[in-house]
């Protein structure tokens, strides 16, 4: 099926578009990251690093956007000025011949230096926990996340293709996508929070009350806000603000990279989209399985939103 859907074609032209997963430490990765692994591996963080720490499409994004208002004191202009995949590089990113790799554009950055990744907390490089960073993680409720990676994997061709929705669903749950299983990513992050500096937001507090959300973000990087900058951050960081905001909206992606014609890298924004995609079959088996895989933690997620 994916070779139908152009997947052995792109690899031909292109070497690492829609190219298989590759394992590190048995976690599926984007092929062209998992080759410069080394690189990661052994990248240096500094004490004032801060990281924007997600399972993919939990809110990344956003909370980037969020980190950089919040630290430029809420002035959009500054934010408009670069796009965010300068501004917050993810660290693991890598496109040969094509782009600068992720840790290439952090060691060319001044300090602080806001760092996306999705690296999975037990192999995430050491030097984050022994310079005891502060780590902003993001949680979505899976069934949410679920949809909007099936959509971003039709519309990114650094991934391979996602099937249909019943087949990408299964890969879902078994941990067969890009960072594998969101169960234990979402669970080793909220116990390492423990003796760690990790303030663990979630996708639907966000949506329920942005300027809330935003103070804790400021008060976690210990950053005084005025009402009014404040006021501002909350505005230039609504959903529609940064579907319209070329800085944030990933629309300077070439479409051979990422087809926004298949699907926007920002697509609904809204909780319970899941709602429409999951069948009352695979709604159940979905609840069963979950049920099973977070029997062990005291993490809780908003579903039924
Ligand atoms: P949907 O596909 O459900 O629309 P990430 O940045 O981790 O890849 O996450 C992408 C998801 O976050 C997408 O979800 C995108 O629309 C959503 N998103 C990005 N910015 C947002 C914002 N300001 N408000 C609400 N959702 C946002």
């Amino acid at each position: 099926r994916c070779e139908e859907l152009g997947t052995s074609r792109m690899a031909d032209s292109d070497t690492y578009l829609r190219q298989p997963w590759r394992t590190v430490h048995g976690i599926p990765m984007v092929s062209a990251f998992a080759l410069n692994w080394e690189q990661v591996d052994s990248f240096q963080a500094r004490p004032e690093d801060i990281v924007v720490v997600t399972f993919p499409k939990s809110g990344t994004t956003w909370v980037s956007e969020i980190v950089d208002m919040v630290l430029k004191g809420g002035d959009p202009e500054k934010c408009k000025q670069d796009d965010i995949v300068n501004r917050v590089p993810m660290m693991e990113f890598a496109a040969p011949g094509k782009m600068a790799a992720g840790t290439e554009q952090l060691e060319a950055m001044p300090s602080p230096r806001i760092i996306k990744t999705h690296i999975p907390a037990h192999i995430l490089p050491k030097s984050f926990w022994e310079n005891h960073c502060k780590m902003i993680y993001v949680g979505r409720n899976a069934k949410d996340v679920a949809v909007s990676y099936y959509h971003f994997d039709l519309m990114n061709k650094f991934h391979p293709h996602p099937g249909t929705w019943a087949q990408y669903l299964e890969e879902f749950m078994a941990g067969r996508v890009a960072y594998g299983s969101w169960y234990d990513h979402v669970k080793d992050y909220w116990e390492r929070r423990k003796d760690h500096p990790i303030l663990y937001l979630f996708y639907e507090d966000l949506k329920e009350d942005l300027r809330r959300e935003i103070a804790k973000v400021a008060q976690f990087l210990g950053q005084k806000l005025s009402e009014a900058a404040l006021d501002t951050i909350t505005r230039h960081t609504s959903f529609e603000a940064m579907r319209d905001n070329p800085a944030t909206n990933y629309s300077k992606v070439p479409s051979d990279l990422m087809d926004h014609g298949v699907s926007p890298f920002m697509r609904k924004g809204t909780t319970g989209d899941w709602k429409n995609h999951f069948t009352v079959a695979q709604n159940e088996r979905f609840d069963q399985d979950y049920a099973q895989k977070m029997s062990d933690t005291d993490l809780c997620f908003r579903t039924q939103l």
